[in-house]
């Protein structure tokens, strides 16, 4: 999408993230996330790849992890910091492709959490994720990836248009074309009032679980897990997204 850059995402979203997505830690998939990430962990630390607004670093840093976050949205991070326990958690900003945050002895678990790590617009920058995550992990560390299972059949030649709200003040519309050649999908919400139209745009370029398996063998990875959510579920056909743990080969 023309001028959609990586900060984009984050600067357009912040002021109605945490209201649409929950990040109330009580809720109980944040849970689940929270104890299977805490549990990878095991004490050590950690960094998230697009940490937001702290949706799930906040709670791993409540319990006592040392946790960074990088993100390339200042408003994400604004949000982050200014919550309780906002201070515990290490923020920098920068692109999670090439994050450029080292801890001794490697980190313990590394996370790309909510389809975050299909933000990175092209196969390339993804692959030198994969590649930079390998270098920054601990011996016996983690990659966790969260991410949703393409599913093209949701386009109709290419395009895709939904009701997303409608409400006696206002009607939502999610708007997409999808690439295949790209694999890629440019959306925008947009939300219509008496005040008005908002456009809330997001761009992915999504990859399939064997694809993500390849990149992470690029960078010396392998699957270690795969489940078909954070309550560790099997991954099968019908699985619409997955959770799954790389690591270096024992
Ligand atoms: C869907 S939100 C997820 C936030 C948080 N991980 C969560 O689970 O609630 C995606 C985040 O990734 C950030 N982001 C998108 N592209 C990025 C990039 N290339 N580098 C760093 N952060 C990026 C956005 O600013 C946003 O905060």
């Amino acid at each position: 999408m023309e001028g959609y850059g990586r900060e984009t995402y984050g600067e357009r979203w912040a002021d109605i993230y945490d209201e649409l997505f929950g990040a109330d830690p009580a809720d109980a998939g944040t849970a689940e996330a929270v104890d299977l990430l805490a549990a990878l962990a095991d004490g050590g630390p950690v960094l998230e790849l697009g940490v937001g607004t702290g949706r799930i670093a906040l709670p791993l840093a409540a319990r006592g992890l040392e946790v960074h976050g990088i993100d390339a949205s200042a408003r994400m991070l604004a949000l982050l910091g200014a919550k309780p326990g906002g201070e515990r958690v290490h923020t920098h900003v920068g692109d999670l492709a090439d994050a450029d945050v080292d801890v001794p002895g490697g980190f313990a678990l590394v996370l790309v959490v909510f389809n975050t790590l299909f933000a990175l617009p092209t196969q390339e920058a993804q692959v030198r994720c994969f590649a930079n995550v390998a270098r920054r992990l601990a011996p016996a560390g983690a990659f966790v990836v969260e991410a949703f299972v393409p599913d093209p059949s949701r386009f109709d030649r290419g395009q895709t248009v939904r009701a997303s709200r409608v409400g006696v003040d206002g009607v939502g519309l999610e708007v997409s074309r999808h690439d295949p050649v790209a694999q890629s999908v440019s959306s925008q919400q947009v939300w219509f009032t008496e005040a008005g139209a908002q456009l809330r745009p997001v761009s992915v370029r999504y990859a399939w679980p064997s694809e993500l398996d390849l990149m992470a063998r690029l960078a010396g990875l392998e699957l270690r897990d795969r489940w078909g959510g954070w309550d560790r579920s099997p991954f099968t056909a019908e699985s619409g997204g997955h959770v799954s743990v790389y690591t270096h080969p024992a």
